[in-house]
């Protein structure tokens, strides 16, 4: 996939768009409602965008919205796609790389997580300093897509800390509470292991999830900043005497939808 690949999602979506976007945000499924709230939106079937992926989870609705939030110019991708889904790691590029091109200066990118940290809570926010992908490929492997950025990038400042304090400011207002940590990526959609987490925790991981690193890796390749933020939905496995469900990250979801999407704005608002 070269330039032209990417350019052909772009166009279509460019003579669509209201405007140029500032910032592109990724709606995890912590964020759903989210998109309902956005303000003079444009909305764009992923169906209907050339060369582009489609979501097959049933919480990730796959839908674009190009709008508002508080007067900022946003575009907003409501449902998202993760290599347990089937995609493969080079084929999880195709967002970021999209964003990049309709011109957008920064990318949000939300999840939902399971809290190594015990200290954690679910219903938390963890504002992600850095991250662990141990397993499976990159990304950005084959051959080097130059136009967006350099065969071996550095990924050290993936997470700008001007981005990650102006998140941590707006927490302390929110009435949630607002933490920074380490997202350790896991292929899913198994659940993590007991002992997969007192592996994590020792590698220093304070948080696990299935998604997020692909994008947050493409964004770093092509220059664009990030500031990735969690949800804690439930402590991870074997840190409580119990087995690990999908509602239980359901039921959190839902609590903390209203919070965290006032929080969310404040944070599009402040950066
Ligand atoms: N593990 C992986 N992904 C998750 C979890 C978890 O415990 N909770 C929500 N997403």
């Amino acid at each position: 996939m070269d330039l032209s690949y990417f350019q052909k999602s772009a166009d279509f979506l460019k003579a669509r768009a209201p405007f140029v976007p500032e910032i592109a945000l990724v709606l995890g499924s912590c964020l759903g409602p989210f998109g309902e709230e956005i303000e003079n939106p444009v909305v764009i079937d992923y169906r209907e965008i050339p060369n582009f992926l489609l979501s097959t989870v049933s919480s990730h609705a796959g839908k674009l919205i190009f709008g508002t939030v508080r007067g900022k110019r946003v575009v907003c991708m409501s449902g998202r796609f993760h290599f347990y889904e089937g995609y493969d790691f080079e084929q999880l590029v195709i967002p970021m790389r999209v964003m990049k091109l309709l011109g957008v200066r920064a990318v949000i990118l939300t999840n939902a997580a399971g809290a190594v940290n015990t200290a954690y809570r679910p219903g938390d926010v963890m504002i992600i300093a850095d991250h662990i992908k141990l397993s499976g490929h990159s990304p950005l492997r084959g051959a080097n897509a130059a136009d967006f950025g350099p065969r071996f990038p550095d990924v050290s400042r993936t997470y700008p800390p001007e981005l990650r304090r102006i998140a941590l400011e707006q927490g302390e207002s929110s009435g949630l509470t607002v933490r920074e940590g380490v997202y350790m990526f896991f292929p899913g959609p198994q659940f993590e292991t007991p002992a997969e987490i007192r592996a994590a925790r020792i590698l220093g991981a304070d948080a696990v999830g299935m998604s997020t690193v692909t994008e947050s890796i493409t964004a770093a390749h092509c220059g664009l900043p990030v500031l990735a933020i969690s949800v804690i939905t439930n402590m991870a496995a074997g840190v409580l005497d119990r087995p690990l469900s999908g509602e239980e990250v359901d039921e959190t979801v839902e609590r903390m939808a209203g919070p965290f999407s006032a929080y969310m704005k404040a944070v599009v608002a402040a950066i």
